[in-house]
């Protein structure tokens, strides 16, 4: 492989890495309905953050970024980065509103996001779904109805016939298991019910979902290159020499970490990683201690050499790993270049030591709706003003486009 370190410290990356930026399309796009956008305006939900003192209007998703509209002004500006590869995900809702009623408007904007960056140089990289779901769906019982593989999987078959020879790479889901412990374990996310068998029924079927969408996609191309974003934090016990804080480290890394994968493990090209911080696990409750030097916007550890670890147990997997998300809360950008360079630091050290990464995409290009934290949370490399929809560079996003220039970074 072509890297080569020297004294200096200047790390480079090979030829054909893929450098790029990630986004979904709920957070971006704007006017979208479904069980999220319905959700985050129930009376339920309205009353819990006014419990909180919180103003709802900071939670409620609108207009988004108005993506929907200004994706060519968008791509530009990933195409100003220098980078070769966009993420993106198409709305479930928008091509199939009601039940096996599809739009085909929406399929051709689609197309034409798609077209726009092909000609702007950029590989795809397209998410079937990024957690929300079309109301019909929610309203047959969601993830957790048997005939969610089924709905899904022929939404997946649409894609593919309609829009699959634009797309690079394909994702499958996002962070499955995310959708399985907030919105049926914790109750933090739609649908919002705590429940036990809900939780494990939706696991089942994601599953399925995966493994059906992948037959599906292979089907028609059989060279497609498809796999899931796999959230994959670094887990590892606060005090290495307390026993049972590195049993339960295993236990909780083995849960959120592995379990997924190796369930899916024969239906996958590659290993989409999402990295985004340090969990230290502790023998007490709530388990968890990050005593956090540095910290982003939302309170999330910044441990760049987490996603090193990660890597390693992910290359036991033998396929090659390709890293969907990494980021972070920022609004005032003073840690988006460390974090940014260290992580690529840490992945360049994998890298050398034999483990094949073919790219990294930061999360994210634009400032974007923060699910359930709402607007606050600032993860863009181009911040957004929402009154006026203007995008302004952060200096960071000059810091991203020279190492995407140049391939390399320099660290000390
Ligand atoms: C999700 C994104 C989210 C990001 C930051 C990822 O887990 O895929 O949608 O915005 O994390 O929280």
């Amino acid at each position: 492989m072509d890297i080569k370190s020297n004294n200096n410290k200047e790390l480079k990356f090979p030829d054909g890495f893929l450098w790029g930026t990630s986004m979904s399309a709920y957070q971006v796009e704007g006017g979208n309905m479904n069980d999220w956008s319905e959700w985050e305006k129930s009376p339920k939900r309205l009353k819990e953050l006014m419990k909180k003192g919180k103003f709802s209007d900071d939670f409620i998703c609108g207009r988004a970024c108005d993506f929907y509209s200004r994706y060519e002004s968008d791509l530009d500006l990933a195409k100003s980065l220098n980078t070769n590869t966009i993420r993106l995900s198409i709305e479930w809702s928008r091509i199939e509103p009601q039940k096996e009623n599809y739009n085909v408007t929406e399929l051709n904007h689609y197309k034409e996001i798609l077209w726009t960056a092909k000609a702007n140089g950029l590989a795809t990289v397209v998410t079937l779904w990024h957690w929300t779901n079309p109301r019909w769906f929610r309203d047959e019982g969601g993830w957790k109805n048997k005939k969610a593989v089924e709905y899904y999987t022929k939404y997946v078959d649409l894609i593919v016939n309609e829009l699959g020879g634009d797309i690079d790479y394909w994702v499958t889901l996002n962070e499955p298991t995310l959708h399985i412990v907030n919105g049926y374990l914790t109750g933090k996310w739609p649908p919002n019910k705590i429940s036990l068998i809900g939780a494990y029924k939706t696991y089942r079927y994601l599953i399925k979902a995966h493994k059906n969408g992948y037959k599906k996609i292979h089907s028609h191309f059989p060279e497609a290159q498809v796999s899931i974003a796999m959230i994959t934090n670094y887990v590892a016990p606060a005090h290495k020499w307390n026993l049972l804080e590195v049993v339960i480290s295993k236990i909780f890394h083995y849960y959120t970490n592995a379990l997924f994968l190796n369930k899916i493990r024969k239906y996958l090209d590659f290993i989409g990683c999402d990295y985004y911080f340090h969990d230290r696990i502790v023998w007490y409750p709530p388990f968890k201690l990050n005593r956090n030097k540095k910290v982003t916007d939302m309170g999330w550890e910044i441990y760049p050499k987490g996603i090193y670890h990660v890597l390693k147990f992910l290359a036991g997997y033998k396929k090659p790993i390709f890293i969907l998300e990494n980021g972070l809360a920022d609004e005032h950008d003073s840690q988006r270049a460390y974090f940014i360079t260290n992580h690529l630091k840490y992945v360049h050290q994998a890298m050398s030591e034999g483990v094949k990464v073919i790219g990294y995409l930061h999360w994210s290009l634009i400032d974007n709706f923060e699910w359930s934290h709402g607007w606050s949370p600032k993860f863009g490399l181009f911040a957004v003003n929402r009154e006026t929809m203007e995008r302004t560079p952060r200096p960071s996003a000059g810091v991203y486009a020279e190492i995407c220039k140049n391939k390399k970074i320099n660290v000390k």
